[in-house]
This record gives C-alpha cells, sequence and structure tokens, in this order.
C-alpha cells in the first residue's frame, strides 16, 4: 500500500501555480482519506498485561543481537546486501545460519544475491551458511518443525506479509524459541510506506499466547523486537 505524493493530478493539462496552490488542500485531503483508509484497513488488538510483563528494553539492535542464543540454527528473514547478516555472523556464531530473500526488484537485485554468496562463499561451503532465493512464506515449508532456535525477520514490513511471515515460522521455531525481527514502526516516512509489524505482531501474541522479550529504542533506524511462546 504505498501513497504517492501527486504535485500535480493531471500531466497532459499542467496547472499554474495559481491553480496548484488551490488544489494543494483537496489533493491533501484526499491522500489523508487513502491514509486513513489504509491505516483502518489493519486488523488492531491490544496486548494484555502478560504480553509485555517480560520484555526488556534495549539500546538497539545490536544489543538485541547479542542478547540471541550463540551456536544456534537461525535465519534472517530478508538479506539485502547482507550487512546484518555478517554481524549475525560475527557476534552469534550460528551453528547454521540460513538467509532466505528474493532478490527480484530493482532495489533488492540479482546483483545481492550475487554478492551475498561471494561474502559468505567459505562458510557456504562449511556449511554454516545456506541461501535461500524464496519468498519467506514458502520457504517455511523446507524447515522441519522446532527446528530453529531463532530467526529475524526483515522482509516486507506489511500487516500481510509479517502476519502470514509470524504464522508460517511459529511451528518452526523450538518452544522455548525466539522470533525476532525489525521495523516495529509506524511506517517509513521518507517513502510514505505504512507498515504493519506492530499490528500483526499485537495480533499473533495475543491470539497464538506469545509475549515480547525485547524491545529495542534504536535512535536512527526502526526498532526491533524479539517474541517468544508464554509456556
Ligand atoms: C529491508 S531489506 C533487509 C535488510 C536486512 N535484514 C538488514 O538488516 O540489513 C528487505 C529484504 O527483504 C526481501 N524481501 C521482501 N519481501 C520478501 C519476501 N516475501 N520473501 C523473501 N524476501 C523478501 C527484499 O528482497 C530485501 O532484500
Amino acid at each position: 500500500m504505498r501513497f504517492i505524493m501527486r504535485a500535480c493530478p493531471m500531466e497532459d493539462s499542467p496547472m499554474n501555480q495559481h491553480e496548484l496552490n488551490n488544489a494543494r488542500p483537496y489533493f491533501r485531503e484526499l491522500e489523508a482519506k487513502e491514509r486513513e483508509a489504509c491505516v483502518n484497513a489493519i486488523p488492531k488488538v491490544r496486548l494484555a498485561e502478560k504480553h509485555m510483563r517480560n520484555c526488556e528494553l534495549l539500546l538497539n539492535r545490536a544489543k538485541l543481537l547479542a542478547k540471541l542464543p550463540r551456536w544456534a540454527i537461525t535465519a534472517e528473514l530478508g538479506v539485502d546486501h547482507a550487512a546484518f547478516s555478517e554481524e549475525i555472523l560475527r557476534v552469534a556464531q550460528p551453528q547454521t545460519l540460513h538467509l532466505i530473500d528474493l532478490w527480484n526488484t530493482d532495489r533488492y537485485h540479482d546483483g545481492l544475491f550475487e554478492g551475498t554468496k561471494a561474502k559468505f562463499a567459505s562458510a557456504i561451503s562449511a556449511g554454516q551458511v545456506r541461501i535461500h532465493r524464496q519468498n519467506s512464506i514458502q520457504a517455511a515449508a523446507d524447515f522441519h518443525d522446532d527446528y530453529f532456535d531463532w530467526i529475524y525477520v526483515d522482509t516486507d514490513h506489511s500487516y500481510e506479509t509479517t502476519a502470514r511471515e509470524l504464522r508460517s515460522y511459529a511451528a518452526k521455531v523450538k518452544q522455548d524459541g525466539i522470533i525476532a525481527g525489525h521495523d516495529y514502526t509506524m511506517g517509513n516516512w521518507v517513502s510514505s510506506y505504512r507498515y504493519g509489524v506492530i499490528e500483526a505482531l499485537h495480533e499473533f501474541c495475543v491470539e497464538e499466547n506469545w509475549e515480547f522479550v525485547y524491545l529495542t529504542m534504536d535512535p536512527f533506524e526502526s526498532q526491533s523486537f524479539a517474541i517468544r511462546r508464554i509456556l
């Protein structure tokens, strides 16, 4: 659900500055209505005390990574140029790190896939890193239940995708395992893109009885989260 800022509504009949100034409030109102409809379409579920009582606030996602179990079986959903994947390898020293990404857009392209393969060539040969060029939700079927110690979710941040990822991977994570991820935030101000991570997570925690363990307070990038089952 993307919103495109429109300076001029009809390119074949350009407005003069006066007309444009008069039209701006109308288009702002239209855009506000579109944004409101988008927000209203995302389900809102309230957390209860039990979903937050064991949640620790951390300074940033580097601190979160340091808290996640080492020598674990892990996955990163959404890899980009593998900058965070490198951090996962360096800090968490996972037994296995599955990197799952489509790399199929102009921004997230084939070159990033090739770069990721090259970056981790020796870890791939050693079997520590495995690359899955796949849709995150379809890739879940490749793993058996109770497989992961933890995963980190960072794909398109929409409500729909996040809700499906949480449900697809819940059974794949061990009983005491963790689902962590990025972008626990309302959206991207620069691109006017409304995320749905907060809503998808809250709904999932309430419906599936999971709790927040960590939330980060990153000042210069989106917040990260970590949740686990209430046992
Ligand atoms: C924000 S970037 C990931 C950033 C990375 N985790 C980091 O912290 O450096 C999002 C990535 O998710 C991938 N992606 C988006 N939707 C996806 C999906 N449904 N399945 C798999 N990958 C997806 C994109 O190709 C892109 O590389």
